[in-house]
């Protein structure tokens, strides 16, 4: 079956392809000498003569335990230099089976399968793999882009509204971030998504190639891409991680939008409206955020590795659209505003629909 739409990444590493459409999975297996799924998905693998490895796809699974565990499954399975690994499932698997590609014989040809929206619309390209270590979540990984991305809206059935809404946020983010024309096509094909899910994971995948391929190793341009995820990542511990990555990203969109520094307009509103609404049409956030520690949150968020020694590094809306880095003094007074909007934002969620 021919895929809706088809274009190159430019890496450091070489191109590669990405490939859009319905039945582009079944397509991607039958080049494969190994199949590495997420085991909640392997009921959906077709029939094929080669060994299908099934991992879950929890946290304890991307762990260079999980990896050595893979890796010894690889040797018995007699996967050789220069043979084709097909990965299937979300972002854990696609962490799991970046790094042991990368490091297994010193390099294997692979192609991945995304099946969150998250993995389709975000983490798909730019080739990065986050690791666990201990207690530390994605503490060591590289950069090792698979030769194709195949995406296969078909997953998308199965995801639950509270993953979509998951997915939605980080797209919504990459698009924002990329300008205002690109956010209000989002915008437009999020309206049309039911019907045609390609268009809207084309123009993201599209806008997020962008910044991978200007800043692949992330010291500019990529790192804007980290809109809403200081304020997100520290809220994630400050809720014991009873939200998700992506909710939790939308969360702190909210909070960077309403932040003094962050410029205002018609398509600011229009980015924070869409925020709440995806939050809202999520399960749990409420039960979370009841369970906000604000000792936790500013640990969280002082800790983050974006920030200088005295300075906090915000990415908030920037004026004329699209977003930019600003920094401000990292002084009690300076906390005191990170942490009022944070509770302002927590605020405006309490209700029948958050
Ligand atoms: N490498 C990167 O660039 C990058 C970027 C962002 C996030 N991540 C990592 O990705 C992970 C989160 O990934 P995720 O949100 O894609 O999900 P996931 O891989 O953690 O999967 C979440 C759940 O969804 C299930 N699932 C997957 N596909 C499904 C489908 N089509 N239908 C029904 N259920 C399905 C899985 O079995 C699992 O239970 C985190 O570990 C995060 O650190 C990596």
């Amino acid at each position: 079956m021919a895929a809706s739409s088809e274009f190159s990444v430019r890496s450091s590493t070489g191109s590669y392809d990405v490939r859009i459409g319905a039945g582009q999975f079944h397509e991607a297996v039958a080049s494969a000498a190994l199949v590495v799924v997420d085991e909640a998905l392997l009921d959906r693998v077709p029939a094929t003569s080669v060994p299908v490895l099934a991992v879950p796809a929890g946290e304890e699974t991307k762990t260079l335990a999980g990896c050595e565990s893979l890796i010894l499954r690889m040797r018995e399975a007699g996967v050789r230099r220069g043979d084709h690994v097909v990965a299937v499932g979300g972002g854990v698997i696609q962490d799991l089976a970046t790094f042991v590609t990368d490091v297994y014989m010193r390099g294997l040809p692979w192609s991945y399968v995304p099946t969150t929206l998250m993995a389709m619309a975000d983490s798909c390209i730019g080739g990065k793999s986050s690791i666990n270590v201990g207690d530390v979540k994605n503490l060591v990984g590289g950069i090792y882009p698979p030769s194709a991305v195949v995406v296969d809206p078909d997953f998308l059935a199965s995801l639950s509204a509270t993953a979509r809404a998951a997915g939605f946020s980080e797209a919504a983010k990459i698009a924002f971030c990329r300008g205002p024309e690109t956010f209000d096509g989002y915008l437009a094909a999020y309206d049309g998504f039911e019907g045609d899910p390609d268009a809207l994971i084309d123009l993201v995948l599209r806008a997020k190639r962008w910044f991978v391929e200007i800043d692949e190793h992330d010291r500019k341009e990529r790192r804007l891409l980290n809109f809403g995820h200081t304020f997100g990542h520290a809220l994630e511990v400050a809720v014991d991680h009873r939200i998700s990555h992506g909710l939790a990203v939308a969360f702190g969109v909210l909070c960077a939008t309403r932040h003094p520094l962050a410029a205002s307009g018609p398509q600011v509103d229009r980015l924070a409206a869409h925020c709440r609404d995806l939050i809202g049409s999520a399960e749990g956030v409420h039960e979370a955020l009841s369970r906000f520690d604000g000792g936790r949150y500013e640990r969280a968020f002082r800790a983050d590795k974006k920030h200088g020694a005295d300075a906090f590094h915000l990415i908030l809306p920037a004026e004329g659209g699209g977003v930019a880095e600003v920094s401000t003094p990292s002084t009690p007074e300076d906390w005191d505003l990170i942490l009022t909007v944070t509770q302002q934002t927590i605020a405006s969620l309490e209700g029948p629909t958050a």
